[in-house]
């Protein structure tokens, strides 16, 4: 628990790209990532989070479409920022979109954006979901210069990449997971010292959500991969509720609990 100073509430988003990757192993429909939203919000999920790869090797395009029209709460669309997801990410104008890096080759999102070495391709993008609406994020290291790089793009979020945190406490390295998670809670500070709301997510588990949970300024986090394998065991609903129960006891008292979001963003 995080000592009793009262902590603002923390989202949940449930990440639901591999009910997809199931469906596709056979074709057809059958886990239908749609529903396995709607069990998610159903026990307490605060939005859903669904990235429209480039391959489209797990979501599709009419899961986005569906995910937009029956959502009752936001979505967060993961894209890379290319014209043709941009295209998409207008047709649709979900709640918010999160920016990553995609590589074809790569088994899930290895790193963070470079928002120092891409501001130039990235401004266009991030001015064009703003102007119509979306809340823009940017999925990056807890580095001090991207940070302040993503400030000065004019994105609205940033969310810091939480998978190499994970890895090192996951196998053990204690020593090495704690200076990640000291570079972590600065770069938390520093973007919402920028003015910046702060997200975090990637590999989180029940074994790594507190230590991140606890984090004051973090405001949501985004889990996907583990809450699906456990849901293959226990039930989504059961692991989803879990997640939120682990989360809240890691941020102890909360400052006020927002009136249901809705997908009109009203809070
Ligand atoms: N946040 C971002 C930006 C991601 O790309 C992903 C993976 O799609 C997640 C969160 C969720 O990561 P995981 O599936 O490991 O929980």
């Amino acid at each position: 628990m995080n000592g009793t100073v009262p902590q603002k509430y923390q989202r949940l988003g449930v990440n639901i790209d591999h009910v997809a990757t199931i469906r596709n192993a056979r074709g057809g429909r059958h886990p239908d990532p749609v529903r396995a939203a709607h069990i998610a919000i159903n026990a307490g999920a605060d939005g859903i989070t669904a990235h429209l790869r480039e391959d489209r090797r797990h979501i599709s395009d009419a899961d986005i479409a569906r995910l937009k029209d029956e959502l009752t709460r936001p979505l967060n669309f993961e894209m890379a920022a290319t014209e043709e997801m941009l295209k998409i990410a207008l047709q649709h104008q979900p709640h918010a979109c999160c920016l990553v890096p995609e590589n074809r080759e790569e088994r899930t999102t290895e790193g963070g954006l470079d928002v120092v070495g891409r501001h130039a391709p990235l401004e266009p993008v991030v001015k064009a979901l703003r102007d119509a609406g979306c809340r823009v994020s940017l999925f990056i290291e807890a580095d001090r210069a991207q940070l302040d790089a993503a400030a000065e793009l004019g994105a609205d979020i940033v969310e810091l990449h939480t998978g190499q945190y994970c890895e090192l406490a996951l196998c053990g390295d204690t020593g090495a997971a704690d200076a990640e998670l000291a570079r972590l809670r600065d770069g938390a500070t520093h973007a919402s010292e920028l003015g910046l709301e702060v997200h975090a997510g990637h590999g989180l588990t029940f074994n790594t959500v507190k230590a991140i949970a606890a984090i004051p300024e973090v405001v949501e986090l985004n889990i996907g991969h583990f809450l699906i394998g456990e849901g293959i065991f226990v039930g989504l609903d059961r692991a989803v509720a879990q997640m939120r129960a682990m989360m809240a006891d890691a941020r102890g008292p909360v400052i006020a609990y927002p009136s249901v979001q809705t997908v009109s963003g009203a809070a």
